[in-house]
Parts: C-alpha cells; structure tokens; sequence
C-alpha cells in the first residue's frame, strides 16, 4: 500500500487527544510550523481530563498559578484564577477560553475516536481510523490521549443486574447525579475517592465507603485566592517558570534540603504540623529524603496516622482508616476537603474490603465476603484508571511490519524518553510511559514534551528528514534508566499502585512513570536533541 486510501483525510500530522496536551501541540504544528493538521478526540467537547472528570469534589491538587500553561505570557496575564486549587469546572473554562483565544476549535474532530492506527513503511504514512469509520492519514502521529483516561470499571459479578444506577467517576454524566435521600455506595479511596465522599455525603441519605487500601492524605486548606496574590502571581509569572522548571515535581516550590534527621522530634513535628496547616502537596517538600529513606519516610506517615486518629471520632474506624499498608506518597499523595471528618458523620459507613473482599453486585446492593449485604441505590466507582499504557493500547496502533504495540509492550512499555517506540517511525507520545508525567505538576511536563517534539519535527523539515524513531538499544537503555531510578527511591513499595499498573487484573508490574525529576529529565531531553538525536534514526 503507498497511497492513501481514496476516501482518507490527508494532513502532515494527526494529533489525538484535546486536554492540555493536544491543544497545545495542535497549536505549535500548526502556528509556530505552518504544518496542516488535524487533533481527533473521542468527547464532544475539549479539556481531557477536566471534561470527563465531573464528579463531586472534582478539583485539582496542583495550586492553580502553576496548573496552567506559560507558554504565552499574555494567555497568562489576562486569565485569572479564583481558588488555591481550582474545581473542574473552572479548569474547563480555562481550557475553552485557550481553545477560542487560539482559534483552536476550527481543527479538531470532536466525537472521534481512533480505534486504529497502521503505519505504512512504503509511503511513510499513519492511516487512522475511528469508531465511525473515518479515515486519516498523516506523516505524524502525535498521541496527547491522557495518562489517566481510560476508566477502569473492575469486572465484578453482578453489575449488570444493580437495579439501582452506578458512575465511573471519569465518565460523570454532564447533568450530574442527585444523591438527594439516597443510599450511594462508594467503591475506591484514592485521590478522586478522596474528594468525592465529603461532597456526596452532604447530600446523600447514606453513604458507605468501601476501602480496599487505607490511605495518606494532607488537608488541602483550599479558600478563595486574595487580589494581592492574583497580583503577585502574576507579577512573578516569570520567576514561577523558573522556580517549576528547576524543581523535580514541577510544583511552584522547592524541596527543603534538609534530612528529616537532622532535626530533633519536636522540630520535625512542628516542621510537620506546619506544613498540614499550610495544607496542599507541599507537605512532602519538608524534607528531600522523605522518598529515598524509610525512616525518615515512617516519620511523615506517622505523623498522618495520628493526625487520623486525632480526627476521626470512633476508634474502630480511625484505625481502619490509619492501618496504612505503604510509605507515605509511593502512591500518588490525595490532599482532601473534609475526608477524615466524614466518617464522624451520622450517614457515613466505612466498609473494609480488604478484611473483607467483595463478592458480587446483587440487585440490591453490593455483597461482601462476610455475607453482608449492603443495600445502595446508586453505586460509584470511584476505581481510577488503565494508567498511561491504557489509553494508547485501547487505540490499536500498529508499527513497522504490522508491529502490534499491545506485543511489543507485551511485558511492559518500552520507550526512548517516553517519546517514541522502537519500531514506530514518527509516533511521539505526548507523556508516555517513561516520562516524568504524572510525578510531576502536568502541564510542566506537558509543555517541555510539546515543545520538543514541535523542534524535532522542525529539525527534521529544515535538514530534510522524513522519519524518526530510537534504536532499540537507546530504549533498553531508558528502560533499564527508568527501573534504576525507581528502585533509588521508596516508590516500588506500593505493590497496589497504579505506578506500577497494579490496579489492573494481568498488567505487567512495571514502574511506568521516570521518577528521576522533571528538571533532569528535561537537562536530558536537551542534550539528546543538541547531540544530532543521539539515540534516534533519522532518515530521508
Ligand atoms: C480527577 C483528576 C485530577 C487531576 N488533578 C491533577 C492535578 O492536580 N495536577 C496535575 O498535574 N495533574 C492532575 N491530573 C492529571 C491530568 O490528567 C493532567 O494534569 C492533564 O489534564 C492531562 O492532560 P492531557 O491532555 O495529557 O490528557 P487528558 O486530559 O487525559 O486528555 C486526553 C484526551 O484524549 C482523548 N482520547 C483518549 N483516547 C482517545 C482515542 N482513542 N481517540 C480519541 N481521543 C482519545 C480523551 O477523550 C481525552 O479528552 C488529574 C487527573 C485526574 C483524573
Ligand atoms: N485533584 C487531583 O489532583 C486528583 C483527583 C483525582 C485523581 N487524580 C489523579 O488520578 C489518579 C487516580 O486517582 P483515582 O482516585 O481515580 O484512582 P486510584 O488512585 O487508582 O484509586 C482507585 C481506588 O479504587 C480502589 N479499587 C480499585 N478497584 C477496586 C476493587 N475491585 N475493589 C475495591 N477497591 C478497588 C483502589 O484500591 P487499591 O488501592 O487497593 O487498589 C483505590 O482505593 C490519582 O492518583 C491522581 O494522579 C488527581
């Protein structure tokens, strides 16, 4: 095959995916390089993350000055944001105010879901396809599909007959769900399971939490931002750049460089205390080696587990509650609005379904192993995601040689910088698996890797390449990178996170994310691309 299919909508580059990512890259190919492009995204509308997510509680944890794009000093100065963290609705917006402010709308296929995507080697082409059998071809495929977009409903028996309704928290129907003298059971205690059962609880006539795994989580003190910070923030947008580019998380702060044992207990509890005070992500930046060093780490987590037992009422759940199985933030740290508080609550049931595993959905509720039914109307599943691999193995993308990446990733993904594959010419992965991405502030992430694939495309043009992809030994070397510096830090300790694809029934147990920094990440990526891309073919 070397012409596109006659029916196909040819462009030099298909972006899929229109949340941060994708609506950036669409608008560096198309008004920084003058590329004809075309970004394909499954909703109706633009934001990712932020328009599935409408559950209650929705909210980012990133502080809203650093959960933004800085590409554009003026996008920066005439948005203004009006919470510490921003809810999802408000983050929405932002997204179409980028959208319309950039003239984005005009290049995005909105309910198109690609299904498939074929490299041809002859005419150096990707042919995609979508859910309603359209098609595209392009010399660039550029994946902005999400690290955490693909739901992830566990398979329990029984769900098809629940006479009541049930919601994944990622698929949130766009009318909202009145909890208004229900009995709402929610299954899953992680960041959005975290955020959503004080807002549910307000409402609902009952609410049971089914927890699996206890977990940490630090008060987020969330409030309105004041107009001297909006000001300052806005002021100082350009030493905010760099205070986040130079951290390893992304955040708009820095990691104390102290040990938590060079201070004596009563200065690490009031350093501790401070910081639940202040409230937010920044808790764990108290000391640098909170990740690398179990001792110092059990002095973090102990501290929580106290602060639990401080707040919440009865002792039985207080301890359900504290009985954390893993070191503080190996698993993606929650900070919360009234979490702890809500088991003091009258209509707030905490279930522990780690004594006690589910066993089935009934009719009427949901059955544990104890032989307890408990009876609900509405069941949540606030379960979480097929993280990272998941979106990009949902889209059935085939490389050179008809190379299934489901096969090729059979063990595990196998990238050079979470960029490329081998074997996959001209696919980039915006935030693939070996990329900083989800341990650090996103759209920090997001922007360098956007900005690196729109130079390395340009460089192409401007030396006359047609085609990139690493060697196989750059990727088993990033590869084996990757596993060094997860295995230099505590994070492999939490045998049940998504990190390490735990979450999902026979996914290989790989750590997935690049747990080295954002900052020397970034230093990397530079140095490969300065040096002629060492580690990738490039060809004519
Ligand atoms: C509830 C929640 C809260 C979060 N809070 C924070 C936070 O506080 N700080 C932080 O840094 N990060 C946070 N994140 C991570 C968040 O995902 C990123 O910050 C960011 O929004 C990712 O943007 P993205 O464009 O890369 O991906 P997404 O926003 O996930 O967008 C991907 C898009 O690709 C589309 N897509 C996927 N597959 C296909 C396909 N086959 N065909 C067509 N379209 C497809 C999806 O529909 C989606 O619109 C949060 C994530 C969740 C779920
Ligand atoms: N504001 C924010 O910043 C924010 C908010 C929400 C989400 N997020 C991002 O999204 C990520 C995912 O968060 P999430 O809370 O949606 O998912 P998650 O962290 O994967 O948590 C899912 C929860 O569901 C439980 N669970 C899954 N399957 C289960 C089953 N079959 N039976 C019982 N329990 C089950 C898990 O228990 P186990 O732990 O035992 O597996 C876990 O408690 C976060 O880590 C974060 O990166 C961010």
């Amino acid at each position: 095959m070397t012409a596109p299919p006659a029916d196909a909508h040819s462009f030099d580059a298909l972006i899929v995916g229109a949340g941060f990512s994708g609506l950036y890259q669409l608008h560096c190919l198309r008004d920084r390089l003058g590329l004809r492009v075309q970004l394909l995204e499954a909703g109706d509308g633009v934001g990712g993350t932020w328009y599935w997510n409408r559950y209650p509680g929705a909210r980012c944890d990133s502080e809203s000055h650093s959960y933004a794009y800085y590409f554009s000093d003026e996008l920066l100065q005439e948005w203004t944001w009006s919470e510490r963290y921003p809810e999802q609705l408000e983050i929405l917006r932002y997204l179409n105010h980028v959208t319309d402010r950039f003239d984005l709308r005009r290049d995005i296929r909105f309910g198109a879901r690609v299904t498939a995507a074929d490299y041809d080697a002859a005419a150096n082409r990707w042919q995609v396809r979508t859910a309603a059998g359209e098609r595209y071809d392009a010399k660039f495929l550029i994946t902005a599909v999400g690290c955490l977009s693909a739901a992830n409903i566990p398979d329990i028996p029984g769900l098809d007959q629940f006479a009541g309704a049930w919601h994944h928290t990622g698929r949130w129907p766009h009318q909202g769900v009145d909890f208004t003298g229900k009995r709402v059971g929610m299954i899953g205690t992680g960041s959005t399971g975290i955020q959503a059962a004080p807002v549910i609880a307000q409402t609902a006539a009952h609410l049971t939490v089914f927890q699996r795994t206890a977990n940490y989580s630090i008060p987020a003190r969330n409030a309105p931002l004041t107009e001297e910070f909006k000001r300052w923030a806005k002021e100082n947008a350009a030493e905010l750049r760099q205070v986040m580019h130079a951290t390893p998380n992304g955040h708009p702060f820095a990691i104390c460089d102290r040990s938590a044992h060079d201070v004596t207990p009563e200065e690490r509890q009031a350093i501790y205390q401070a910081g639940w005070d202040k409230g937010g992500l920044q808790f764990r930046a108290a000391f640098r080696d909170l990740l690398i060093d179990k001792a110092a780490n059990d002095t973090a987590a102990d501290f929580i587990r106290q602060k639990i037992r401080d707040v919440v009422k009865d002792p039985a759940t207080a301890a359900k509650l504290a009985d954390i199985d893993h070191p503080f933030a190996t698993k993606r740290p929650p900070i919360d609005t009234g979490y702890f508080e809500t088991f003091n609550r009258e209509n707030v049931t905490l279930v522990d379904v780690r004594a006690a595993p589910i066993e089935c959905i009934t009719r009427d509720g949901i059955e544990t192993r104890d032989g307890i039914e408990h009876r609900l109307d509405i069941i949540v599943f606030a379960t979480g995601f097929d993280a990272m691999t998941g979106p990009l193995l949902r889209m059935n993308i085939r490389g050179r040689d008809g190379l299934a990446l489901r096969e090729a990733w059979q063990a595990g993904p196998r990238t050079y910088l979470g960029l490329q594959a081998a074997g996959f010419p001209n696919l980039f992965t915006i935030t693939g698996p070996g990329s900083p991405s989800v341990l650090c502030n996103m759209p920090v992430a997001i922007e360098q890797h956007v900005e690196w694939i729109t130079a390395c495309i340009a460089d192409m043009r401007s030396h006359g390449f047609e085609r990139i992809e690493p060697t196989p030994e750059a990727v088993d070397r990033w590869v084996a990178h990757v596993n060094e510096a997860a295995n230099a830090t505590l994070l492999p300790q939490a045998k049940h996170s998504w990190y390490l694809g735990a979450n999902i029934p026979g996914k290989p147990r790989v750590f997935m994310p690049y747990p080295g920094g954002m900052a020397r990440y970034r230093e990397t990526c530079a140095a490969v691309a300065v040096n002629g891309y060492a580690g990738f073919v490039l060809s004519v």
